[in-house]
């Protein structure tokens, strides 16, 4: 983009600026240190509009950051690296108790979680400390300790640079899966602006999930509250999870693989071990991590790509690892899975 030189090296308007050549080094959580050809920091979403207009970036390829917690850069971006970093969280409504909660995209997810927590309303509490904004989160559908963000999505807004207009879609038309959603197998199309969720007044708490009685055992928590589930939800995750801060990481780098009956009775068969889950229609879902510390590679590393050595599904940046060499050592564990278990593994985050 560079070759235009129209873009002037730092741009300051209302609500967003631009810059050209930037680093993203300290935007993605596997510490990748890649380049954006233009950097578009978004402050107010009413500004949005008019910075897409402008020429240069009306039709360029754009890349939605929000604090890179699933994202891997496999090179310098040639376009555009939108970034939100927008404010704002309020109760819209409540009634037959329920509430309706919207929160901006730039908002972080965990002080979401927290916030609704703090005013009394329930359901985000298995989902609390996952990584990443608001607007990253019904991208993939988020989901941890046996629930899913889809159930409480009352209505994504979004910019369609199609039709260039902001969209409104209910949970049906934002087409959830595991982690997955409208907005993911479109990539590029919509950008998520904000969520609004609907959340209960009284809890459901949903405990089945495995370790999370026994950590609020542990805590001698014997009549759980909504704050109590996240406060134990948030251990496990300490302690079974690298910490970004600590360690260049994305989270899951895998998805669980879903396959069919035949594969997983043969697969279970040969492998008794094997944690899977069924999902309704006689496919299972295989735990990755298990496949992958199977084939040999949890905590094992090349140079500085590894395997996290607390969790099998977690990628890691040991130092300075290239988004080239991350995805080599990805490409690696997928290779020997396949190769000892016959089973395809996908990468979670976005690979750019
Ligand atoms: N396991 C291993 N080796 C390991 C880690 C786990 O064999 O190194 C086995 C465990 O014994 C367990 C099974 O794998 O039986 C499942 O492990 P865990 O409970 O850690 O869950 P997961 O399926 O590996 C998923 C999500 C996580 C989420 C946890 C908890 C995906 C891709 N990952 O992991 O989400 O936190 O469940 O709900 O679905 C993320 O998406 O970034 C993420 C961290």
């Amino acid at each position: 983009m560079s070759e235009f030189r129209v873009a002037p090296a730092r741009l300051d308007g209302a609500g967003y600026s631009i810059l050209e050549d930037a680093s993203l080094a300290g935007r993605n959580t596997l510490r990748v240190d890649a380049r954006a050809a233009l950097l578009v920091d978004l402050r107010a979403s009413a500004a949005l509009a008019e910075v897409l207009a402008f020429p240069l970036l009306a039709n360029a390829p754009l890349l939605v950051l929000g604090e890179g917690s699933n994202l891997l850069l496999t090179r310098d971006v040639p376009g555009v690296v939108l970034s939100l970093s927008t404010r704002g969280i309020a109760v819209v409504d409540e009634r037959d108790g329920y509430a309706r909660v919207r929160a901006e995209a730039g908002e972080n997810w965990n002080d979401l979680v927290h916030w609704t927590l703090g005013r009394g309303l329930a359901g985000l509490e298995n989902l609390a400390l996952i990584p990443g904004t608001v607007g990253a989160a019904p991208i993939q559908n988020i989901g941890a300790y046996g629930v899913e963000l889809a159930e409480f999505v009352d209505t994504v807004e979004a910019w369609d640079r199609e039709a260039k207009t902001l969209r409104r879609f209910d949970a049906a038309a934002c087409a959830f899966g595991y982690r997955d959603s409208l907005f993911k197998r479109e990539p590029g199309r919509h950008i998520v602006t904000a969520l609004t969720l609907r959340l209960p007044r009284t809890p459901a708490l949903r405990l089945d999930y495995a370790g999370v009685r026994e950590e609020l055992a542990a805590m001698r928590a014997d009549a759980p509250t909504p704050a109590l589930v996240a406060e134990a939800i948030s251990r496990l995750r300490r302690r079974k999870l690298p910490d970004p801060a600590v360690i260049g990481n994305a989270g899951s780098f895998f998805k669980n693989p879903v396959v069919d009956a035949a594969q997983a009775a043969a697969l279970g068969a040969a492998h008794p071990q094997l944690p899977s889950w069924p999902q309704g229609d006689g496919r299972r879902k295989l735990s990755a991590a298990w496949l992958i510390e199977q084939a040999g590679y949890k905590g094992r590393r090349d140079g500085d790509a590894g395997i996290a050595a607390q969790h099998a599904l977690v990628l890691v940046n040991h130092g300075k690892a290239s988004g080239a060499e991350l995805w080599a050592f990805a490409q690696r564990v997928q290779a020997a899975v396949q190769e000892r278990f016959g089973v395809a593994l996908e990468a979670e985050p976005r690979i750019v």
